[in-house]
């Protein structure tokens, strides 16, 4: 049985996390913290009995939770600045993180990466760990590859709760495609169409557009739009609901206990694509 800690179990995420690992058999979940619903049993917020009761313990109390319960595995789907403390603690602690929150900043990112390298602690991160969108991922570039002369934006629209845009998934589209046309991003992003100083829209050439919107309960939704002239062609992923990263995630915890390269893995690793 895989020991698992859940951050941010009170969120849409964790708690679709928190019911299909309860419900897995290789999975036992020794532990769940957040900053809300503290004492309350995890069972309760998701309506799943469970047999083992976890009650929700308050995440600045995670080293003490960490030391009672040693988990092998936490799984953090939360808010950027949460997850750059607590993966740090965890990862300090040699436990092997997957982590779906989006937005972390690059300084994070690289002390990560020495401290997994260093405390043996692999971890998966992944701004979208749906099988469908990994799989848009590689073919976006793959296409870029084919149509240099084509203008190339990306859309994407979520619920109106969203902190970040955009999305995590659209920088790692617009990643897999600079990459493919070797370009880098930061040189070729334009971020949103607004009017130019002169109150007129300016042009599109050389850019890969990236659009946010954001409305009601629109799980994800991202849209890659290659256009030349006379036609286009779009590739589109409709996330129907969370499942699909919920999933996602509980594949990626299975895939990280089993690795032993001490090193950041993603989903097309756990997926192997
Ligand atoms: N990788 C993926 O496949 C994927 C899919 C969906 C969402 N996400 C990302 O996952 C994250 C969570 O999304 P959500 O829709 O579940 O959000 P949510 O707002 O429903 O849940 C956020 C959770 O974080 C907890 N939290 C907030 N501040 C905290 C803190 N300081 N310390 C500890 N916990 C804290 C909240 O209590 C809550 O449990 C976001 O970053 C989102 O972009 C990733």
């Amino acid at each position: 049985m895989i020991k698992l800690l859940i951050l941010g179990p009170t969120g849409s995420m964790g708690k679709l996390i928190s019911s299909l690992a309860i419900t897995d058999g290789e999975i036992e979940v020794v532990a769940a913290c957040d900053l809300t619903q503290i004492g309350k049993e995890l069972g309760s917020l998701i309506t799943i009995d469970v047999p083992n009761k976890i009650m929700i313990k308050d995440v600045n109390n995670l080293q003490e939770v960490i030391n009672k319960t040693k988990p092998e595995v936490v799984v953090d789907f939360t808010v950027a600045k949460a997850t750059e403390k607590n993966c740090m603690v965890c990862a300090e602690n040699g436990i092997r993180c997957v982590i779906g929150t989006t937005a972390m900043s690059k300084d994070f990112l690289d002390k990560f990466e020495e401290l997994v390298g260093k405390n043996k602690a692999p971890a998966v991160i992944s701004p979208n760990m749906a099988t469908g969108v990994n799989i848009l991922f590689k073919i976006s570039g793959v296409l870029a590859s084919y149509l240099k002369e084509w203008d190339i934006e990306i859309i994407e629209a979520h619920h109106h709760r969203k902190i970040d845009a955009p999305s995590g998934t659209a920088l790692k589209i617009g990643e897999a495609i600079s990459e493919s046309i070797g370009i880098n991003l930061d040189e070729i992003a334009k971020y949103g169409r607004e009017k130019g100083p002169n109150k007129r829209l300016v042009g599109a050439k050389n850019e890969i557009g990236i659009h946010s919107i954001r409305g009601g309960d629109i799980v994800g939704d991202h849209t890659v739009l290659y256009a030349g002239p006379g036609e286009r062609i779009e590739l589109k992923h409709q996330a129907h609901s969370r499942e699909c990263f919920a999933n996602g995630a509980i594949k990626a915890i299975k895939f990280i206990v089993k690795q032993k390269g001490n090193r950041i893995y993603s989903m097309k690793d756990v997926l192997n694509l």
